[in-house]
């Protein structure tokens, strides 16, 4: 966030030895990741359009994109290479910065101090709800609350709304803290990389910069919030048993088919 992060440190362990290239590292995959969000929140948000079930399998675009999503090939892959390994290099090289102290008190002017405190109160926001989020959607936490909180690619938006309708304290307290802490972070943390990679130099270049991370901040607030509110008002379709939920899924009545295989007759 400061010219600071731009000068090599001097000490001689091994995190200091490498400090420069390490907080380079720190800013690309927080860019990295907060690039994911953008894309992600805006898919999010078009749960606004509701569920448009035909023949009982969902037509919606976001059940669309969720298909696109899983059907790309190395799937796997490209979750580990641009989403999971930026993210947990970005948090823990991040908590090392937090914890080792370098706070910028005094340093700057009074505003510039409260955003790098509050970036660094909303990273550790961040760091619990990004467990509960991508843990309990994986099904890591498999039959807490009948299952609700897992998410089923299938039926994409039901499980979406069942995941967050799970519980009040979810939708009321978890996701709000979780998006606007998200979006203070994405938008505060791209204003800073643009000083980390000497890209606004300037007075004026930083006033510019900071008016489109403004808007960043309100686009991707705006995105989650909305995709939130969709998931409150849609809570009724979680009676509908037409379209089987993540959960407790009412599976088809398909008769299990159990074969035998016999072994070939053996010749005597
Ligand atoms: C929504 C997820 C996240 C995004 C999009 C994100 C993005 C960013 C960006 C772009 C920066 C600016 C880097 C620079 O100064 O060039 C940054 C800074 C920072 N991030 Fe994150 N980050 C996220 C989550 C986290 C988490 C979970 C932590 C955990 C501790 C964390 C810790 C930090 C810290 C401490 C800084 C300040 C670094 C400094 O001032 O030099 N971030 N983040
Ligand atoms: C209302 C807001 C949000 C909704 C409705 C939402 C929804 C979802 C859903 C449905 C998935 C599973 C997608 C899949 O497996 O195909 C998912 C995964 C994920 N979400 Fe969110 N999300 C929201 C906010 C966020 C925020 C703020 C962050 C970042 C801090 C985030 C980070 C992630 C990550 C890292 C994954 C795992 C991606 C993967 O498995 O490839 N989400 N989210």
């Amino acid at each position: 966030m400061s010219s600071t992060t731009l000068v090599p440190s001097t000490g001689n362990g091994l995190f200091s030895r490498y400090h420069f290239m390490l907080r380079r590292l720190h800013s690309l995959t927080g860019i990295l990741f907060g690039s994911y969000l953008i894309v992600h929140l805006t898919i999010n948000a078009t749960l606004v359009e509701g569920q448009h079930i035909v023949n009982g399998v969902d037509q919606g675009s976001f059940q669309a994109q969720v298909d696109k999503i899983h059907g790309l090939p190395f799937l796997k892959a490209i979750e580990w290479l641009f989403i999971f390994l930026p993210i947990i290099f970005h948090t823990l090289y991040g908590i090392y910065i937090t914890i080792s102290g370098q706070w910028n008190v005094g340093r700057y002017g009074y505003t510039r101090n409260w955003l790098y405190l509050f970036q660094r109160i909303t990273a550790v926001i961040i760091m619990f709800f990004l467990l509960f989020h991508v843990l309990t959607f994986k099904g890591v936490f498999g039959e807490v609350m009948q299952g609700a909180l897992s998410f089923n690619a299938d039926y994409a938006f039901k499980s979406t709304v069942e995941h967050l309708n799970a519980a009040w304290w979810i939708w009321a307290v978890i996701y709000p803290i979780g998006v606007l802490a998200s979006a203070f972070h994405l938008a505060n943390g791209f204003y800073a990389s643009g000083i980390t990679w000497g890209l606004t130099i300037s007075r004026t270049s930083q006033s510019r910069w900071a008016g489109v991370c403004g808007l960043i901040f309100l686009g991707s607030f705006g995105a989650g919030m909305a995709a939130l509110v969709a998931g409150i008002l849609n809570a009724n379709i979680l009676k509908d048993d037409s379209v089987s939920p993540a959960s407790h899924a009412a599976s088809p009545e398909v008769p299990a088919v159990v074969e035998t295989v016999s072994p070939p007759a053996r010749a005597e």
